[in-house]
């Protein structure tokens, strides 16, 4: 059969092809069910926002490996020195001979996160590393135990990880007992605001329920740190009011709470500013970071106050692939394609037109019960018109369907009603448009 035709878009009706088909088979005989997949894809190439597959199908890329891809696929610049890192050493392991990549990142690393004052940084390989090693320089700092996350957060699938995670199925269940002293405190959800509250009333409400979490789950003195996500991501994307996560930033500064925030899907343009802190007027005591750091290079970090940094006793922190040398180089020309670019300024105007394009949608289509978004971290929620309740098997159709017409989404929130766009933020307007036409007309047909 022919494939469908657009201008950048090129996929086969009878998906999935026969490599595919064959890929598939032998990745379930022996990859393990728990690795879950979003897609039947096997990817050939990549470039930009565009994948191509094992069979020739061309797909715009609107999940950008669950937000690893800011700076886009295979950045040249990042090629580039990726390649000449691989022609002097690959891995000579930061503990046992040092290099300077690892030293210069750091160093830009604490010059372009917010915060006033002496930071220094920590280089690790994966997002749920940065978190756990976050909280151990937390304890060790303060010598308390306690950790708070909030409800509908995501920090990884490591034990900890998985501890201060609030979705049960798929990332907890049957997994647990999970690491002791970590709480849960109530993060906003301003689709689900009482009526009667004004959004002003509901920050409130909100920051007097962490004043009473306080009195009724955690003493403040047993409490090393709060970490939250500026912007909700596995969640579903919910931007939480300004005040409520300067209220919660204020008690903790009471109380001697670090605030660490995740940034590890927020961070490095995608809403607009470098970091989402910047949006909240914060100075967080620790920032993780990860995904979108380097173009897709495994590799994350811890960055903060240099006393907090400074907490752990050689040895104590680390690891043998922290900071390798070919995540280093990459993230720096990340960081370089970034500021020469303007990418957070382009995540700015990519989520005014996708808002601007949903909204016209939703008055029409009244199952999209919420656009919402900071920057170019954007998403529709799917709900029943008759009683809000949500619609995640409507969702995971939609879902499903854009992918036959050639393009990449991905779901989130705790229903599983969310679709979340992390499009590289290298995506032209043309290609952007392009897919959104794709996405409203699998929408119409549903
Ligand atoms: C906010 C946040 N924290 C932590 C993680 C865990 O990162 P990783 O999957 O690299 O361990 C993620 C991954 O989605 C995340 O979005």
């Amino acid at each position: 059969m022919d494939a469908q035709q657009r201008k950048y878009v090129s996929v086969r009706p009878d998906l999935p092809g026969p490599r595919t088909e064959q890929l598939l088979k032998r990745r379930v005989e022996y990859v393990s069910r728990g690795a879950g997949n979003n897609h039947p894809l096997f990817v050939d190439s990549a470039e930009g926002a565009l994948i191509v597959d094992v069979d020739g199908n061309t797909y715009l890329d609107f999940a950008g490996a669950i937000g690893t891809l800011n700076a886009g696929h295979r950045p040249p610049e990042v090629v580039r020195a990726i390649k000449e890192q691989l022609d002097r050493y690959i891995h000579p392991c930061f503990h046992v001979g040092m290099y300077e990549p690892y030293v210069a990142l750091a160093q830009k690393l604490t010059e372009i996160t917010p915060g006033d004052y002496a930071k220094k940084a920590l280089l690790l390989s994966s997002g749920a590393e940065a978190v756990e090693n976050a909280v151990k320089l937390a304890r060790k700092y303060t010598n308390r135990p306690g950790i708070v996350s909030f409800t509908r957060g995501f920090h990884g699938r490591t034990l900890l990880g998985m501890s201060l995670t609030s979705k049960v199925k798929p990332y907890k269940f049957r997994m647990g007992p999970y690491a002791p002293a970590t709480y849960k405190a109530p993060y906003p959800y301003p689709l689900h605001r009482p009526a009667p509250m004004t959004e002003e009333e509901y920050a409130l409400y909100c920051v007097s329920q962490f004043e009473a979490f306080l009195l009724t789950e955690a003493a403040p003195e047993e409490l090393a740190a709060v970490i939250m996500e500026p912007v909700q991501g596995e969640g579903g994307f919910i931007v939480p009011p300004a005040s409520f996560v300067r209220g919660v930033y204020d008690i903790c500064r009471r109380h001697g709470i670090l605030f660490i925030a995740d940034e590890i899907q927020t961070g490095f343009g995608r809403t607009g500013h470098m970091f989402a802190s910047t949006h909240f007027g914060i100075e967080p005591d620790l920032i993780t970071l990860s995904k979108s750091i380097a173009a897709g290079l495994p590799l994350s970090a811890v960055v903060g106050r240099a006393d907090v940094m400074d907490a752990a006793d050689p040895g104590e922190v680390g690891g043998t692939y922290g900071g390798s040398p070919l995540g280093c180089v990459a993230a720096l020309a990340v960081i370089e394609q970034m500021e020469r670019e303007d990418l957070p300024g382009r995540a700015a105007s990519m989520g005014e037109t996708l808002r601007r394009y949903f909204a016209e949608l939703a008055a029409r289509h009244p199952v999209i019960a919420e656009v919402r978004g900071l920057g170019a971290m954007c998403a529709i929620e799917l709900a029943h018109p008759a009683d809000g309740s949500p619609a995640p098997d409507l969702a995971a159709r939609l879902i499903r369907r854009c992918f036959e017409k050639g393009v990449v989404l991905l779901g989130a929130g705790i229903y599983g009603n969310v679709i979340r766009f992390l499009p590289p933020l290298v995506m032209t307007d043309e290609q952007l448009l392009e897919g959104l036409d794709i996405m409203k007309e699998a929408l119409e047909e549903l």
